[in-house]
């Protein structure tokens, strides 16, 4: 099994020493355990062996061409929620057939990349979206498949509010009270093929009483709508399951397993889940070097080279990330870990007890393959980090750093003005 241990004293991931990653693809890299992945893959196919299901992993949480291989790899389809998603998953070689489209606000052109692609399923949010698909793929002569993101207006409990998707009043999916009247709008066009009910409550739920009051809401619907001839094949369950950050026990999968197979077999359907965050987030670190240590206003700071451009989850989601010295080293402080951009909000901790390194030293910021690197950004005119796949005892950088001329790359140096 892959993973982030100690050996003779210095962190490496699978057989490789961090230090050597750092060494030949610079820092801020993000570093990814291709075993870990497949790991958490097969730890969650096993848990859904008695049922027959689908697991599409969601591209949001982490877009990496490296780690999109090594998950198409695994045999998982995907999960993508715009255009640029799409053609991302299509790049990295996921089949069409392999690939469901979901999102809150897709447009027109996005709808029609979809359907000239013949992607697997298309989850629609409301019965304006409905509409427009049905008058794309009149245009395109095609039949869409079309599954109805439902929001089961159940309660969520979870880490942050701006990671609850499934309650009254949220933008995201067709309110429960509503999906029969839409479900019969798709079936009455000869255009939509109603083959999915589809919910995400949340991400990094810890508690499964939002999946078993989100999936009994749907099984009901679903079967009104298979009442009335729906030709429903799939349930997808969405994402949601929990990484460990800092203490929290891992997700007992048989106890989940047990509440969305049991819809699916009442359903007589195939499962979908569209996991992001459980497949990869531990399975990846950001490597900084520390450039100051200095004493503030009795605080001690050390002023990092990666920071909120390229993490920006500490200041966003007030979320936690272990930080570890790469090289051992004896003692601990009590510090803020921050980064060199011009905000207040630019931190990784703030008054953290960590190694008690110096100037120089390389960190560790743990649990990041979830909704890091993706989120990142150019601000303060920085680019984007590497990020490398180790895979065994083999490492590669698989984004490459970007350089000054990217940051200058789509700039238009002699604007052509038009007249209004
Ligand atoms: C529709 C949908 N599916 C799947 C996911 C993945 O969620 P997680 O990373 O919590 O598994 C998300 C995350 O926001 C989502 O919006």
């Amino acid at each position: 099994m892959g993973g982030f241990s100690r050996r003779a004293g210095a962190l490496v991931v699978d057989a490789v020493p961090l230090a050597a990653i750092a060494e030949g693809a610079g820092t801020p890299a993000y570093v990814y355990s291709a075993a870990m992945i497949r790991e958490r893959i097969a730890r969650l196919r096993a848990a859904l062996e008695g049922v027959p299901h689908q697991l599409h992993y969601s591209l949001k949480a982490n877009a990496c061409r490296g780690v999109l291989t090594v998950i198409r790899e695994s045999g998982c389809g995907c999960d993508v929620v715009s255009g640029g998603e799409l053609a991302k998953a299509l790049a990295a070689g996921f089949a069409p057939s392999q690939i469901i489209f979901g999102g809150v606000g897709k447009q027109a052109h996005e709808l029609r990349e979809a359907l000239r692609s013949g992607i697997r399923l298309i989850n629609v949010e409301s019965a304006a979206e409905v509409a427009l698909l049905a008058s794309i793929a009149a245009e395109l002569g095609v039949v869409a498949p079309v599954g109805l993101r439902v929001n089961p207006e159940v309660d969520v409990t979870n880490a942050h509010r701006f990671i609850a998707t499934g309650e009254k009043g949220h933008k995201f999916g067709i309110p429960i009270g509503e999906v029969e009247a839409v479900g019969r709008q798709v079936l009455a066009s000869p255009q939509l093929r109603l083959l999915a009910l589809d919910m995400h409550v949340g991400s990094q739920l810890h508690s499964f009483d939002a999946y078993r009051n989100g999936a009994d809401r749907l099984v009901e619907v679903a079967q009104r709508l298979q009442g009335l001839g729906a030709p429903l094949a799939y349930l997808d369950v969405g994402g949601g399951l929990p990484a460990t950050y800092e203490a929290e026990e891992a997700p007992d999968l048989a106890a989940f397993a047990a509440i969305v197979a049991g819809a699916a077999r009442t359903l007589g359907v195939e499962l979908l889940l569209e996991p992001g965050r459980f497949l990869v987030a531990e399975a990846g670190v950001l490597l900084t070097r520390v450039i100051y240590r200095k004493e503030n206003g009795g605080r001690t700071t050390l002023v990092c080279d990666a920071g909120m451009t390229e993490l920006i989850r500490p200041s966003h989601y007030g979320a936690y990330h272990r930080i570890d010295s790469v090289a051992q080293v004896a003692g601990t402080m009590v510090a803020d870990v921050v980064g060199p951009v011009c905000e207040t909000g630019d931190f990784l901790a703030l008054g953290r007890e960590v190694p008690a390194v110096e100037a120089g030293a390389l960190l560790a910021v743990h649990t990041v393959g979830a909704y890091g690197s993706v989120m990142s950004s150019q601000y303060n005119a920085r680019p984007r980090a590497a990020e490398v796949v180790v895979d065994g005892d083999r490492w590669a950088v698989v984004t490459a750093r970007e350089t000054y001329a990217d940051l200058v790359r789509q700039d238009v140096v002699h604007p052509e003005w038009r007249q209004r």
